[in-house]
């Protein structure tokens, strides 16, 4: 075949057997989870462009990192300029909070995004040349709580997607003068075993020192364990803002674990660094990272503030849940599905399904000219609760039998009352929300006070209604 997606990205599809992770309708369950989870927490959604000039990533990523040097998708545009596809979503925020001057709108900005990214990796499980994520950038506090709430964003998303056992790793890289003297005292400890090290990190000695702290390679995990540990070069402010956040993370019960050779891929941050680790990924078992990067937006010519933020892959956080087999909903299907016997049926059927649809019902007819066989067929995979088949008889009687596929059970139901009678189905939902509240267990006074006085006030301002629906039932009992 000649059209062939190209190497390391892939199609999100209705219905993908091979690699359920690719199924669009999980993407839209993340996806949703993600926007309440932010909103819960105090965040609203930005969106930029998929490239910008690449002269910011280069300033801000860093120039001698792996994305900058290795990894960009660059392109000259048509005017000469160079650009590049955007291969993670920070400086691309912090332009545009520049930009648009949103500092002066309001000291603090809690910022999210759902974007693709595009980096040329090298290909491998869980890396893509274009992956998705998740991210946020919380503008204008230097606080440590400021730290805190952002891991915990991250945290309380994998537990309501229903992820277990995730390690939250965290430390602390301090100032820049923290790093270049440690970078220093490991750079001379690590020269003493340079032969020992792999053919990556020798090259990284000069270029990159610190991104030797997190190499897989089993040798150099093991020279760099005896090596020196960058909490013992923090300052003293330093290392007050990682014992309060490390104190807030504790009061909250996020657990997490010191790891003090975590340093992140990007030049950017200061301070607190975090990682959140399934362990069921293998290799690239980071569902997300982030840290504090007090300096970039100054450094980019903007306002001196503070920031912190995470990106979090939404490839590995749906394959997570695939490994751990956390339950998941089911595809959208339709309330109905209409299935018209011969071209007057079609007709009718065809203005019915508008109709319907005008009501706000969620349902489909199959607009072939295929066999009845084919046409069932095709209704049982699109898994509408209800069939109906309206042929000659159905157009005459104006009754048609709907039939719910879970349990074979007909009723029929005027073709007139057929909105009506659908509605309940697609809202009886809300209803089982209230009352499933109603039944969880009351725990203190106070909580059960205020639930029966918004009860009691709802059966107030209902009475009325009460009294209408005894009447409404009574008629309705009359007319059966
Ligand atoms: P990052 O660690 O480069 O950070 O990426 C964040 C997350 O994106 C990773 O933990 C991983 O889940 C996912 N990811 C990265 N590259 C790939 C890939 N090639 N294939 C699949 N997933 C991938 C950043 O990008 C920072 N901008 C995060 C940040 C925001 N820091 C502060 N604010």
């Amino acid at each position: 075949m000649s059209e062939q997606i190209p190497p390391g990205v892939f199609d999100i599809l209705p219905n993908d057997e091979q690699h359920p992770w690719r199924n669009s309708h999980l993407w839209d369950y993340v996806e949703t989870k993600i926007r309440e989870t932010a909103r819960d927490f105090g965040f609203q959604e930005i969106r930029t462009p998929a490239f910008e000039r690449t002269e910011l990533f280069v300033r801000s990523v860093g120039e001698g990192t792996d994305i900058v040097q290795k990894e960009m998708y660059t392109f000259e545009d048509k005017g000469g300029r160079s650009m590049t596809l955007r291969p993670e979503g920070t400086a691309p925020v912090m332009r545009c909070v520049m930009e648009n001057h949103l500092d002066q709108q309001a000291s603090v900005q809690k910022l999210f995004y759902i974007s693709p990214m595009f980096r040329y990796e090298r290909m491998q499980a869980g890396r893509y040349r274009q992956h998705h994520q998740f991210g946020v950038e919380s503008i204008g506090y230097g606080s440590p709580e400021a730290d805190a709430e952002v891991i915990d964003l991250l945290y309380t998303l994998s537990h309501r997607l229903g992820l277990k056992g995730l390690t939250v790793q965290l430390n602390s890289i301090g100032t820049s003068d923290t790093r270049s003297t440690f970078t220093e005292a490991l750079k001379k400890y690590l020269q003493q075993h340079k032969n020992d090290l792999s053919e990556d990190s020798q090259r990284r000695l000069e270029t990159n020192t610190l991104r030797i702290l997190d190499s897989k390679d089993p040798k150099d995990q093991e020279i760099v364990a005896n090596g020196p540990s960058i909490l013992d070069f923090l300052d003293d402010e330093g290392r007050e803002h990682f014992e309060k956040v490390q104190e807030h993370l504790d009061q909250i019960g996020v657990p997490y674990e010191i790891n003090s050779n975590l340093v992140r891929g990007l030049d950017y941050y200061n301070r607190t660094v975090f990682e959140i680790l399934a362990h069921e990924l293998g290799a690239q078992n980071s569902i997300g990272g982030g840290g504090r990067y007090d300096g970039l937006l100054k450094q980019l010519g903007g306002p001196d503030l503070p920031a912190m933020g995470f990106g979090a892959g939404i490839e590995r956080i749906i394959q997570t849940m695939l490994l751990q087999e956390v339950e998941t909903p089911e595809p959208f299907h339709p309330t109905l599905f209409l299935i018209a016997l011969g071209e007057k049926a079609r007709k009718s059927c065809f203005s019915i399904l508008h109709d319907l649809r005008q009501d706000g019902i969620p349902c489909q007819m199959d607009l072939s000219s295929r066999k009845l066989g084919k046409v069932m067929h095709y209704a049982d995979h699109v898994k509408a609760t209800f069939v109906a088949v309206i042929g000659e008889n159905e157009l005459e009687s104006q009754i048609v039998e709907l039939k719910r596929m879970s349990t074979g059970k007909t009723i029929q139901a005027p073709l007139d009352h057929l909105s009506r009678i659908l509605s309940v189905e697609s809202r009886s939902d809300e209803f089982f929300k209230i009352w499933e509240e109603m039944n969880r267990p009351f725990e203190h006074p106070t909580e059960a006070e205020f639930f029966i006085n918004r009860l009691n006030e709802a059966i107030n301002a209902t009475k009325g209604v009460t009294h209408e629906l005894q009447q409404a039932m009574d008629e309705m009992k009359d007319l059966l």
